[in-house]
Parts: C-alpha cells; structure tokens; sequence
C-alpha cells in the first residue's frame, strides 16, 4: 500500500503517536493496520474483514473542517485524555499493571460460559489483561482489542501475538456493524469526558451484534474523582441506565459486583442485550 500525504494530514495525534511507537518498533505490518484502522482502509492480515470498507465517512473529521478553529484553541477535552493515555501516562498505567489480569481468569470462564460468544472486542484493552483468558477461551483469531495506546498495544501482541490487536480511539471505531457477539469495556468508559461518552457507547452498541458489557466505577449521580493528579479523567456513573436510557434496542440481562477479594477493583458490571 502506498501512502500519498493525505493520511498525516488526517490522523489525529494521538493515532500518529500510536504510528510513530509502531513504527519504531519496526512493526510495518502493524503500522499499515493502525493506519488503516484510523483511516478505515483495508488493512493486509487477520483484521481486513473486521474492518470497516464501507461505512460512509461522514462521522470523520474531514481536511478544513473544525481542525482549523481547533488549533487556533487547543486541542478539545477529548483529544487532551485520548494523548494523556496515548503518552507516558499511559505507559506508566500498563508498567503498574503489567499483572492486573492474574486473577480474572473465574469471571470470564464463567461469564462466557452463560453468556457464549465466538467473536469478542474489548474496547481499552491494554495489555491484555482480559483478553489473555476471553482468547483461552474463544480461541485468539476471535479476539481483537482495541487501544490508544501504542505501548500498550506493542505489548499485547507481544504476549498474545495471534490476538488482533490495533491502535485507535475509541470514539471512532474502525469495526464493521454488528461484526462481534459480544464488545466490552473494563475500567474505560470511566474515562471518557462528557463530549465524548455518547459517541464512544454508540460506536460499542454499533459494532455489537448481540451482547455490551461494561465494568466500571458505580455512583447513582455523576461524580468525579480526582485520578492521579488530572483533573477530567475519571467519572463515576450508573453506565447501565445512561445505556438503557440511550439505546432503547438494549436490555439489561444479567449485573453484578466484582470486589478486590476478587482481585478486581470494586467494579459494577451490566449485561446488555440487544433486542
Ligand atoms: C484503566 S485502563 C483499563 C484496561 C483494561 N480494560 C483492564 O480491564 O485492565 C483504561 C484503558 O483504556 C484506554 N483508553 C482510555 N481512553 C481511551 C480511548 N478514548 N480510546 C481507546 N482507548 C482508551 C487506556 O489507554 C487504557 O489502556
């Protein structure tokens, strides 16, 4: 694939920090997929049929548009957590929890084993401290993660190098309509500014063909906590009504508690169905 200068002019920072961390890692196959999973572009290898081909563009950012006012202002609320994430910061994250998955292993044996599916997204994957027992599982050709991270993602198809892992923005999410059973986030949403959370949740319920779950921090009102000294980053919420109440084509089938005798971190998590 050749590249005219079209696609620098396009990619966001955060995707072309993403591109620049694969790039030094000498990762050109994983540097044609990342550009052609911001760009929605075919991509050679395990991930083209996932991809997006044929989604109108309309939702993308298009030259001229608001890129101009956006750099006169700075970049947007959204843009500044998608490059915190993408950045040392996010590093720093996946270095203190290189082991966060070690005992998840009994939730998601049993969770799919309720709720089966083949083809499985999560959405801020890391490094895969989920994915490493969903592909166990479900086998790793059935597996994709999907982060802002660049380190994070190196690291994943470093440790699980048949699962299909790629860089991008969850706001944006370069997947075909209903292509998996089941997409989730763990510990993500959380994250996500107001100006964003609509986008990122409908991107999740597109991409979706029957299940959403997501494991986050419960508060019956928004509330948020100060997260590591930033300010913005971290949203508590009730995620399973702000679904429901948004997604009339979900339902609620299943919830539960995942507790730190558990070795989890004290999350809520909501089981959609789609009707
Ligand atoms: C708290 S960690 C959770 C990691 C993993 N889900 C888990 O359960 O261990 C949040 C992850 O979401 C990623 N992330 C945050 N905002 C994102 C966004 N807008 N798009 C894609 N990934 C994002 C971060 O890079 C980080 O890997």
């Amino acid at each position: 694939m050749r590249f005219s200068k079209r696609p620098a002019q396009i990619l966001t920072p955060s995707i072309r920090h993403c591109l620049s961390n694969l790039v030094r890692a000498g990762g050109a196959k994983w540097q044609r997929a990342a550009v052609a999973a911001a760009l929605s572009w075919p991509a050679p290898g395990p991930m083209t049929e996932a991809l997006t081909v044929t989604r109108p563009r309309t939702s993308r950012r298009r030259k001229g548009d608001a890129v101009t006012s956006e750099r006169q202002a700075g970049p947007s609320e959204v843009e500044r957590l998608e490059q915190l994430w993408a950045g040392d910061f996010g590093r720093r994250y996946a270095d203190r929890n290189a082991d966060a998955g070690s005992t998840r292993q009994p939730f998601w044996s049993s969770f799919l084993a309720s709720h089966p599916a083949e083809r499985v997204l999560e959405v801020g994957c890391n490094a895969g401290a989920n994915l490493q027992w969903i592909a166990q599982i479900v086998g790793p050709g059935n597996v994709y993660g999907l982060d802002v991270s660049g380190d994070a993602i190196n690291e994943l198809h470093a440790r699980l190098p048949s699962v299909n892992a790629i860089c991008g923005v969850a706001r944006d999410l370069p997947f075909r309509d209903a292509w998996f059973d089941l997409c989730f986030t763990a510990g993500v949403l959380i994250h996500q500014p107001e100006e964003s959370l609509p986008a990122v949740m409908a991107e999740i319920v597109r991409v979706s063909r029957q299940y959403v779950l997501c494991g986050e921090y419960y508060s019956p009102e928004v509330m948020e906590v100060d997260y590591r000294g930033q300010t913005g980053a971290l949203f508590k919420r009730d995620f399973g009504r702000v679904y429901l109440e948004n997604f009339p084509s979900l339902k609620m089938v299943d919830e539960g508690f995942l507790g730190r005798d558990e070795g989890w971190d004290d999350i809520t998590w909501w089981l959609l169905e789609k009707r």
